[in-house]
C-alpha cells in the first residue's frame, strides 16, 4: 500500500510563524479521509454555496454547478480531472503543502494546479494559516474550467518561471497580481460586483465583507497599479481590484513584463490602504451603472 502522505503546515518557532515548503506529488489517499474531514467539507461547501448566491460571479456558479462538486463527500481528484482534461486540458495534482516559488509556476505552465490533500480541522471553519483542500478545490478549481480564465493561468505560471530568472523584486511584483486577481479579484458581472478570487470565494467572512464593508476600496484593473500595491495575508483586503472580464485580465497581462519590471524598481510601492487620484474607484455594484466616488 502507498504511505499516507504527509500534512506539511507551517511551524510556530521563537521566531514566530514559519511556512514550510514541500516539493512532492502525491496520490490523493481518499480512503484515509475520516468522517470528520468529509463532515467539515461538508459543512463548509454547504454555508458557501448559500454565500455565494448574488455574491460570485455567474461564471464561477455555473462550472462549479458543472464541475459536479457536491457537499455529500470531498471530491475525488480523478472524477475532477475527467471533467478538465476534457474541457481546458488542466490537471490536478495532489500536494502535501505550500510548494516553492519556482516549482508552483512550473506547474502552473504545464496546466497542472497543485491541491492540498487535507483539509482543515473542525476548528478552523473560519480561518487556517495556508491553503487546505477546501480553499484549493472550492476556490481555484472551478473558474480552471473557463478556457480564458485557464489559459490566464497558465500564462501567469510562465511568467512566474520568467520573473523567477530576473529576480526578487520582478517576482514580488508578479506575487501581488495574483494576489490582487486570482486570490482576491472581484469582476463586474451584469448584476453588479461579484467575487472570482478563491481567497475570497472559500471565506465566509470575507465573501460579505468585500462586497459589503464599507471599510475597503473596490478599485478598477490597473496592471502596473497592482503590481505596486503591497498585501496583508493575515486579515481581510483593504483594496480590491475589480476586472470588466477575464478577457480584460488576459489582454491587460499578455504583454511583456521585462521593461514593466525595470520601470517598477524604480518606484514606491503603494500602501495596501490607499487610493490614489488615479484609481477608478467603485462603489457596491447597484447594476444600476457604476458610480465612482466622486459621483455621489
Ligand atoms: N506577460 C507576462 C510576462 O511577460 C506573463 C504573464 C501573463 C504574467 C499573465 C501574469 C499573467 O511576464
Ligand atoms: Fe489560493
Amino acid at each position: 500500500m502507498n504511505a499516507v502522505p504527509q500534512r506539511v503546515e507551517h511551524q510556530m518557532t521563537d521566531k514566530g510563524y514559519v511556512p514550510v515548503y514541500t516539493t512532492s506529488v502525491i496520490e490523493q489517499p481518499w480512503d484515509q479521509y475520516s468522517a470528520t474531514d468529509h463532515q467539515v467539507w461538508a459543512t463548509l461547501f454547504e454555508r458557501q454555496q448559500k454565500i455565494l448566491v448574488g455574491r460570485a460571479s455567474d461564471e464561477f456558479l455555473r462550472t462549479q454547478q458543472a464541475m459536479g462538486m457536491n457537499a455529500h463527500q470531498i471530491p475525488k481528484f480523478d472524477d475532477l480531472n475527467r471533467m478538465l482534461r476534457a474541457t481546458t486540458g488542466w490537471e490536478l495534482i495532489g500536494v502535501e503543502g505550500l510548494l516553492p516559488e519556482l516549482t508552483f509556476f512550473e506547474h502552473l505552465a504545464n496546466r497542472r494546479f497543485p491541491v492540498t490533500w487535507w483539509i482543515r480541522k473542525p476548528e478552523q471553519l473560519d480561518y487556517l494559516a495556508e491553503p487546505d483542500l477546501f480553499h484549493d478545490l472550492f476556490g481555484h478549481v472551478p473558474l480552471l474550467m473557463n478556457p480564458v480564465f485557464a489559459d490566464y493561468m497558465q500564462a501567469y505560471g510562465q511568467g512566474g518561471v520568467k520573473a523567477h530568472g530576473i529576480g526578487p523584486e520582478a517576482l514580488v511584483n508578479l506575487t501581488r497580481l495574483y494576489w490582487y486577481t486570482v486570490e482576491f479579484g472581484l469582476i463586474r458581472d451584469t448584476g453588479g460586483l461579484r467575487i472570482y478570487g478563491a481567497g475570497i470565494l472559500s471565506s465566509k467572512g470575507e465573501s460579505i465583507h468585500c462586497l459589503e464593508s464599507d471599510a475597503p476600496n473596490r478599485i478598477g484593473f490597473d496592471l502596473e497599479r497592482i503590481m505596486r500595491t503591497r498585501y496583508r495575508i493575515d486579515t481581510y483586503q483593504k483594496t480590491y481590484f475589480v476586472i470588466d472580464s477575464y478577457e480584460q485580465l488576459m489582454d491587460a497581462t499578455r504583454p511583456d513584463f521585462t521593461p514593466i519590471y525595470a520601470r517598477l524598481a524604480a518606484q514606491e510601492s503603494v500602501p495596501a490602504g490607499t487610493v490614489l487620484d488615479t484609481d477608478t474607484v467603485y462603489n457596491r455594484g447597484t447594476g444600476e451603472g457604476w458610480l465612482t466616488d466622486g459621483d455621489v
